[in-house]
């Protein structure tokens, strides 16, 4: 079983953790959470998503949050945007790093983002000539590259066609979303593949859902094949407002705890992203999605 050495995590916490929650977070709650996540060794925390306030109302204060974390050297804080409008608010506050994002399945991204894929792609060409110029690193995300809450199944060509769209654009990272959370390894080992061949692998990033328990599976097989780069979410949190029946993320100590077992370097301190999950399901007021913060609460 060839492993890489070392693993990137991409902590999507703030923005994909949040952005689902109907209980607004405090503003402060969320500048802590960043600044925690970005001490605990983590090397890319996306911080909040500058789309539009009115399709998701918890990340309004994306501004604020920006403005107000501690930015530690060495630490990536890329953040969500939609289009230009976001690019522009983003740069603001000094962002230095975004990403975009669409989708393998044309239904689902209608729903996400009221524009089809090649449109959306459009609404990007502009973004990215902008972050060209800027000295702006952009990453690309694909959803629904498993499956669709609308379409169903999502033929491997259209995931490959979009993710290559995105890194041809420009995009240095182009991470690969099961946004409802329903493939399996073999499946996402395919799916891992197909796009390999358009894309070079050390450009791919892979992004489970665990709504069906598969994403720790899911990411063994994906990490066989030579992907490098892992999203998660501290605590579990998260879905898509646009993903029906999508469950949170795969939770950050859940993938740290299981690379770590594998002798895969990562970076961070496990004990201080436990303390962190579980102070942050506190603030949700709800039990943690962790596993592992909820086997060492119980021990
Ligand atoms: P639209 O309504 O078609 O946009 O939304 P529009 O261009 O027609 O503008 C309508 C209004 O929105 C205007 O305001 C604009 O100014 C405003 P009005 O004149 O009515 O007062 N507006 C904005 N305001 C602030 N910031 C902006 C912005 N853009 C427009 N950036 C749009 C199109 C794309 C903006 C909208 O659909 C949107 O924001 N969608 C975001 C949905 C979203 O955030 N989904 C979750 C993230 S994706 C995800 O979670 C998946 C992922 O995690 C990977 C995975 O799991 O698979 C990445
Ligand atoms: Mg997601």
């Amino acid at each position: 079983m060839a492993l890489p050495s070392a693993v990137r995590i991409v902590e999507v916490g703030p923005r994909d953790g949040l952005q689902n929650e109907s209980a607004m977070v405090p503003t402060a709650a969320k500048i802590e959470l960043v600044d925690r996540l970005s001490a605990t060794g983590l090397r890319t925390v996306e911080a909040t998503s500058f789309v539009s306030p009115k399709w998701v109302p918890q990340l309004a204060d994306a501004a604020e949050v920006f403005a107000g974390i501690t930015r530690r050297p060495g630490v990536a804080y890329p953040v969500l945007v939609p289009n230009l409008q976001g690019y522009e608010r983003a740069r603001a506050v000094g962002a230095d790093e975004v990403a975009v994002f669409t989708a393998a399945s044309e239904a689902f991204n209608r729903r996400n983002t009221n524009a089809g894929i090649d449109e959306s792609l459009e609404r990007f060409a502009p973004v990215l000539e902008r972050a060209r110029a800027d000295g702006v690193q952009v990453r690309g995300y694909v959803s629904t590259v498993l499956g669709c809450p609308y379409q169903g199944e999502v033929p491997l060509a259209d995931v490959a066609r979009v993710a290559r769209a995105l890194h041809a654009m420009g995009c240095y990272e182009v991470s690969l979303g099961d946004t409802i959370g329903v493939g399996t390894p073999a499946k996402a080992r395919d799916m891992l593949r197909a796009v390999a061949s358009e894309v070079p692998m050390p450009a791919l990033a892979i992004h489970f859902h665990d709504t069906y328990g598969q994403a720790l599976a899911n990411v063994l097989a994906c990490l066989e094949e030579g992907v490098a780069v892992v999203d998660a979410a501290v605590s579990g949190t998260g879905g898509c407002p646009y993903a029906r029946g999508a469950s949170g993320n795969l939770a950050t100590e859940d993938l740290v705890y299981m690379l770590h077992g594998l002798g895969v370097a990562t970076g961070v301190d496990l004990d201080a992203l436990v303390d962190t999950g579980a102070w942050l399901s506190g603030i949700l007021g709800r039990a943690t999605g962790s596993r592992v913060t909820r086997a060492r609460a119980s021990a």
